[in-house]
Order: C-alpha cells, then sequence, then structure tokens
C-alpha cells in the first residue's frame, strides 16, 4: 500500500491555480502510486479531501454511488459554500438515490433530446443576435460581451423567463458557483438571502405559468409525472436554480477555451474552416482539454480502498476531470489540442457515466456547436488581444476575462 503524502502539496492552495490549473502537478500525481491527500489549509474551517486523477478512477468512483456519495457533503472543496449542506441537498446534483432516481425521471420527462432538438433554430437565433452586436475589427471581451448573454438566453428561452431577466439570472447563477473568487464574494454579502431571492422569483414565475401552462420547458417541469407524482414547488424552484448554474458556467467557459485553443492552434482551425462538418470533434476536445468543472467532489460512505490506496469512511474525495482528461494512459500525448484524435469521445467532461452523468450533454453540444460554426464564419481571423483573467475557482475552470480582436 502507498503512502499518502500529506502536508507536501496542497492542491487546495489557490497560488497554485493562478494561471490555470496546475497541469504538470497533476501530471506528476497521477504517476504516482496511490492516492494524494490534500489539507485544504485555504479553508481553515474545513477538512482536507483526496484527489482522484486517473481516468479509470474516476470512472469507478463515478459508478460506486452507494460507496462515492454526492448527498453526504456535497460536492463542492468545502462543506460551507455560504449556502449549507442542508440547502445544497435540494439539489438533484446533491443527492443520492432514492431521492436522485425519482427527480431525475422526473425531470427527463420535460428535458427530453426532441424538446432540445425542437429549440435548434431558436438557439442559432439567439447565438446570431449576439454576434451580430460586433463587427470585424473590434476589440471586445469574449469572456463578457459574447460568452456571458448566449447560455443565459438560451436557458431563458427553454425556461420562458423575459430577456430582460438574464442578467440577474447570470448573477445568482455565480452566488451557487462563483463563490471561490473574492471579486464575486465581495459583491453579495450574504449568500443565502440572495437564495431566498431566486426561490422567491421562481416561485412567481412557476405560480403564473401553473395558470398559463405553455409548450416552454418549465410548463413540462410543472406537468411531468412518474407513477401519478409530480414535483412539488420548492422542487421545481431548485432545479431551476440548478439548470442555471450547471448550464450558464459550463457552456460559456467551454466555447471560450475552445476558441482561445482555435486561436493559438492555427493548424487546427484551419481544419475547421476547410471542413466544417468536423466542429463537433472541436466541441467533444474542448470538452476533453478544458472541462468547465475542474472536479465534481463525493465523500465515502464507508472505508475503501482505489487507487491503490485506502480511504476513511466520511473522507471527501475530489473527481479532478481536469486531471483525468490529460490521462496518457487513454490519451496520447494528452496536453495537446487535437481535434483528429483517437478516443475522443472517452473524455469525462459531462462527468464519467453513473447517476449523475450531465443531463445537458444535449443542449450544451447544439449549442456549441453552432455557437463556433457562427463564429467562424464571421471572424476566422480572430486573435488574442492580451493574456486574459482567470476566474479564481477550483472548481470553475473558466476565463473570467479574455480580450480578442475580431478578424475577418
Ligand atoms: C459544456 C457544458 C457542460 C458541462 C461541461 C457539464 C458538465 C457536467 C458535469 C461534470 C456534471 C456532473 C457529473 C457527475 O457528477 O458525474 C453535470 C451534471 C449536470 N448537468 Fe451539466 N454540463 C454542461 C452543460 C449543462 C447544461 C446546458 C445543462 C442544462 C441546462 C446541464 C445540466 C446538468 C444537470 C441538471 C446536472 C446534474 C445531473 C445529476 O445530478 O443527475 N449541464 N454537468
Amino acid at each position: 500500500m502507498a503512502t499518502i503524502d500529506r502536508g507536501t502539496i496542497d492542491l487546495g492552495n489557490h497560488d497554485l491555480w493562478v494561471d490555470g490549473p496546475p497541469y504538470a502537478l497533476f501530471d506528476e500525481l497521477r504517476a504516482r502510486p496511490g492516492v494524494h491527500y490534500s489539507e485544504n489549509a485555504h479553508w481553515p474551517d474545513e477538512d482536507g479531501f483526496y484527489s482522484l486523477v486517473r481516468h479509470a478512477d474516476i470512472a469507478e468512483a463515478s459508478k460506486d454511488f452507494k460507496t462515492f456519495s454526492s448527498e453526504k457533503r456535497g460536492i463542492f472543496v468545502v462543506d460551507d459554500i455560504g449556502v449549507p449542506l442542508e440547502v445544497q441537498r435540494l439539489q438533484m446534483i446533491s443527492m443520492d438515490p432514492p431521492r436522485h432516481d425519482r427527480l431525475k425521471k422526473l425531470v427527463g420527462k420535460a428535458f427530453t433530446p426532441a424538446r432540445i432538438a425542437d429549440h435548434e433554430d431558436a438557439v442559432r437565433q439567439i447565438i446570431r443576435d449576439v454576434l451580430d452586436r460586433h463587427s470585424a475589427g473590434d476589440r471586445i471581451d469574449l469572456a463578457v460581451d459574447v460568452a456571458r448573454p448566449i447560455p443565459a438566453r438560451v436557458i431563458g428561452s427553454l425556461l420562458g423567463t423575459p430577456q430582460e431577466d438574464d442578467v440577474k439570472l447570470v448573477h445568482w447563477t455565480n452566488v451557487v458557483t462563483a463563490w471561490e473568487d473574492p471579486e464575486v464574494r465581495k459583491a453579495w454579502d450574504s449568500t443565502l438571502d440572495e437564495f431566498q431571492e431566486i426561490i422567491q422569483y421562481i416561485e412567481a414565475v412557476r405560480q403564473d405559468r401553473a395558470e398559463h401552462l405553455g409548450d416552454d420547458l418549465l410548463s413540462a417541469l410543472i406537468t411531468a409525472e412518474v407513477d401519478g407524482e409530480r414535483l412539488a414547488a420548492e422542487e421545481v424552484a431548485v432545479f431551476f436554480i440548478l439548470l442555471l448554474a450547471a448550464g450558464n458556467d459550463s457552456t460559456r467557459a467551454t466555447y471560450v477555451a475552445t476558441m482561445r485553443a482555435l486561436i493559438e492552434n492555427p493548424d487546427q482551425r484551419q481544419l475547421l474552416l476547410d471542413d466544417p462538418s468536423l466542429i463537433p470533434r472541436a466541441v467533444e476536445e474542448g470538452l476533453r482539454c478544458f472541462p468547465a468543472f475542474g472536479f465534481m467532489g463525493r465523500a465515502t460512505t464507508r472505508e475503501v480502498v482505489i487507487g491503490g490506496e485506502t480511504i476513511p469512511e466520511g473522507a471527501r474525495v475530489l473527481l479532478w476531470y481536469v486531471a483525468s482528461n490529460r490521462d496518457p494512459a487513454v490519451f496520447e500525448d494528452p496536453h495537446r489540442f487535437d481535434l483528429m484524435r483517437e478516443n475522443l469521445e472517452q473524455h469525462q467532461g459531462f462527468g464519467a457515466g453513473g447517476r449523475h452523468f450531465c443531463l445537458g450533454t444535449a443542449l450544451a453540444r447544439m449549442e456549441l456547436r453552432i455557437w463556433i460554426e457562427e463564429t467562424l464564419k464571421r471572424w476566422p481571423a480572430m486573435e488574442l488581444d492580451g493574456p486574459g483573467t482567470r476566474m479564481a475557482s477550483l472548481f470553475l475552470n473558466q476565463w473570467k476575462r479574455s480580450p480578442v480582436i475580431l478578424g475577418a
């Protein structure tokens, strides 16, 4: 059995993340036997965590929900994110079966591939409207000016909320997911108050919709039935928040990171310009190289041996997709952005199978495909215009600012 090197490297140290995920460190940890433990000194009131960094270990843990619980300690690097665990557990991403099974079945009834496919024209129009605000030669911030409004409106249009509320909804998304970044955090004193505000907003929208049912996702959520049972009002509200949180950050992060990679790898961009039918491959390679969520957390319900290490009961275990998606055991020359690579479909950007596998894959893939296509059509020679700024977060693998010059 390998020994865990306590205290030497703390992956929770934000200094390691200033320029993005510490890939070299992950390479080193992946090559060592055993499973690494970090003290998590950044959060002195919280305890440490174990890190799964190999593709096979993450697949194993994702499928064993009985041992690796999402509910016990939530999915983050700490228990308390300003929203206490008991409130986090209202969201299905932080639930175990049987609660999770029931909810996933219910929302699955509303979130069907057919509904998503029907939305394709609307998604393209939303993307065109935002891109057409800018012209060749403009200097813009890709992350703020382009990436923020699009997923917000796509989800807003699915749910049927008015466009003028998008900015508010994006802000609320940050409250739930970007709580690690001091720039975001100082903008809100009391996360829980804001959480209550969101619930009130959604409850008003839900009540109104229940009286005027339409063909939107929210109406489908309100009326979905499994075994004669419907979602309770509170469950609809909490799921709405999860959709905003899961769908906004992730899609915009993937778009910005993939566009940057295409700028930095002109040969790859040229492949797409010559043959746009390869764009879905660029989307998958973007999801592999830059998984929008750096990790998902679990907690052990019993002592378990994984990755050659014994992990005690009750421990926090982080499933680092930023590491597993660059595991050379699965991906050759893993740090290269290469849309023609083999095994592309094996990336874990949407999770590694198992019960919590992303619900929004069809929507995210469609949105990113159209978005990259429309961007390349307008600005095939876009260039970076400065270094950009990272979100100060281990959870969100994201560019907060990304200045570019739009080149036609
Ligand atoms: C590039 C875009 C996206 C990425 C990279 C992504 C990634 C993920 C990941 C890693 C998980 C957790 C998997 C696990 O723990 O095993 C997840 C769960 C989830 N995602 Fe996504 N996601 C994306 C887009 C979306 C969109 C657009 C939606 C919906 C609008 C969405 C809704 C969800 C939901 C509801 C869950 C929780 C599922 C559950 O707990 O059963 N995601 N996503």
